[in-house]
């Protein structure tokens, strides 16, 4: 199995590229810091198993670069787990940060998964993870301290939706997913859920969708969510 996980250098990415490598995939991570020491070490242990290739989803030009890199290549999973919060409501935000949330969570999840659609369809059971929120959920929404990301992931769902039914009659399946509420530098150290315990069952989902999971939006148990 190989699959492709995007903000592989830290957090939930780089907690999922571990647990991916422990299970003996092969692993493609895909980050702004190719030199970081985190994934340093990983190539160490793990040689061949895990390749790194620098992207930066906010950036159609590095993706198509990144796109290129794998020309030939089969990727049966995407993790497109990169993502950015910047807090503020509708007035304390500026323009310029909604525009680069929206570029990063929203655009960037959907540009990497046309770009990598060739080598998707050459795998026997291809699938995209689009790494949502339950802050994205419409039908939950309480209250946020953070319209850009709110709405960023709102529309990420909806990315997911059309994508799958686009994507059908390819075979791939896609998925939106809320990973949890997880000790990370985004989601903080009040967070319930560790990295490992979120990736662990991130990797279970998505060794067992099927074309029946494909438009749903799950959390990282398994559990469906609410759009
Ligand atoms: N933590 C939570 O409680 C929580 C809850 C719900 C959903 N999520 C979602 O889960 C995903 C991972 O979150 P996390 O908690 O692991 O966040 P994190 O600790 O802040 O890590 C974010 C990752 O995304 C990468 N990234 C940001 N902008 C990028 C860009 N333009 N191009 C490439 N990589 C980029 C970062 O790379 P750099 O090191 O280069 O910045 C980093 O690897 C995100 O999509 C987030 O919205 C998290």
């Amino acid at each position: 199995m190989t699959a492709v996980v995007t903000g592989s250098n830290r957090g939930i990415g780089l907690a999922i590229v571990k647990e991916l490598l422990k299970r003996g995939w092969s692993v493609i991570a895909a980050t702004r810091k190719p030199q970081a020491e985190s994934l340093k070490e990983l190539k160490e242990r793990y040689g061949e198993q895990l390749r790194i290739e620098r992207i930066d989803v906010s950036d159609p030009r590095s993706i198509e670069e990144f796109s290129r890199s794998l020309k030939g290549q089969v990727v049966d999973v995407l993790f497109n787990n990169a993502g950015v919060l910047v807090k503020g409501d509708i007035f304390d935000t500026s323009y310029e940060d909604f525009l680069y949330t929206l570029k990063v969570n929203t655009l960037g999840p959907w540009y990497v998964a046309r770009s990598l659609v060739d080598n998707l369809k050459k795998s026997k059971n291809p699938r995209i993870l689009n790494t949502s929120s339950i802050m994205g959920s419409i039908t939950t929404y309480s209250g946020t301290h953070s319209v850009s990301y709110t709405v960023s992931k709102a529309a990420l769902n909806m990315v997911t939706k059309v994508m799958a039914s686009q994507l059908r009659s390819y075979g791939i399946v896609v998925v939106s997913i809320h990973p949890g509420w997880v000790r990370t530098d985004m989601g903080g150290s009040a967070a319930p859920v560790l990295p490992e315990e979120s990736a662990k069952g991130i990797a279970d989902l998505s060794e067992k969708l099927t074309m029946s999971h494909t438009g749903r939006f799950f959390d990282y148990t398994g559990k469906e969510i609410a759009w």
